[in-house]
């Protein structure tokens, strides 16, 4: 058989977009497998989905730490021990340093709740509104040390709707970060996706 591609998956919160990816990684025709869930809140209520789902899954507490350094070392070292090949951010709430991404580089992935380069960092969805924007969307896009600004993956949009608020608008862009995640996984995992300067170059044939 051939081998899967080894997912480390960080989380911060509710873990919705990780229960996405695990769904996918029940078909044994996905070319991924989760190999570990880190999670930087030892309350998040993602690290329960993991477990139910059995897998390895573990905090590392940012609070326990003295030092960023210390804390990405951790993760680091949690990461290679399990043997992952790609990291998958999923509302992982962590500025990482340029030293970690770095070493991560290529092989770090993020999902983010705007069409990027439009509107990075925090409350997206309300930068989206307050723009007056018609469509919005997620990206999936490799991780660099600017924040939101890495070589985009893959993208899917949706309408805002008049009357939209930062909760509707947010669900609506959940929804197809949940099928979007999985899809971008998929076209890195078949080594469908080469990365040229700023640029992700994706073969999307079927
Ligand atoms: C998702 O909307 C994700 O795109 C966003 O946090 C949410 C996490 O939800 N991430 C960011 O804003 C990162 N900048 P989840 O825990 O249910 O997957």
């Amino acid at each position: 058989m051939v081998s899967r591609l080894r997912l480390g998956v960080l989380i911060s919160g509710r873990g919705s977009n990780l229960a996405a990816l695990i769904e996918a990684c029940a078909d044994p025709a996905f070319p991924a497998e989760i190999a570990c869930v880190l999670s930087n809140r030892p309350e998040a209520r993602g690290l329960d989905i993991a477990r139910e789902a059995g897998l390895p899954a573990r905090a590392i507490d940012h609070k326990a730490h003295e030092s960023r350094e210390s804390f990405e070392a951790e993760l680091d070292r949690a990461l290679r021990a399990a043997d992952v090949g790609l990291v998958c951010s999923a509302g992982f709430m962590r500025v990482l340093t340029a030293g970690f991404t770095r070493a991560w580089e290529g092989r770090m992935i993020n999902i983010h709740p705007s069409l990027l380069p439009s509107f990075p960092g925090l409350h997206p969805q309300a930068q989206a509104l307050a723009a007056g924007v018609k469509v919005s969307g997620c990206t999936v896009h490799y991780v660099t040390a600017d924040v939101d600004a890495g070589p985009i993956v893959a993208q899917a949009a949706v309408p805002v709707l008049a009357g939209d608020d930062e909760d509707s608008l947010a669900a609506r862009i959940l929804k197809a970060e949940h099928k979007l995640y999985p899809r971008a996984v998929r076209l890195i995992a078949d080594g469908r996706v080469r990365i040229e300067g700023q640029v992700a170059v994706v073969d999307e044939r079927e």
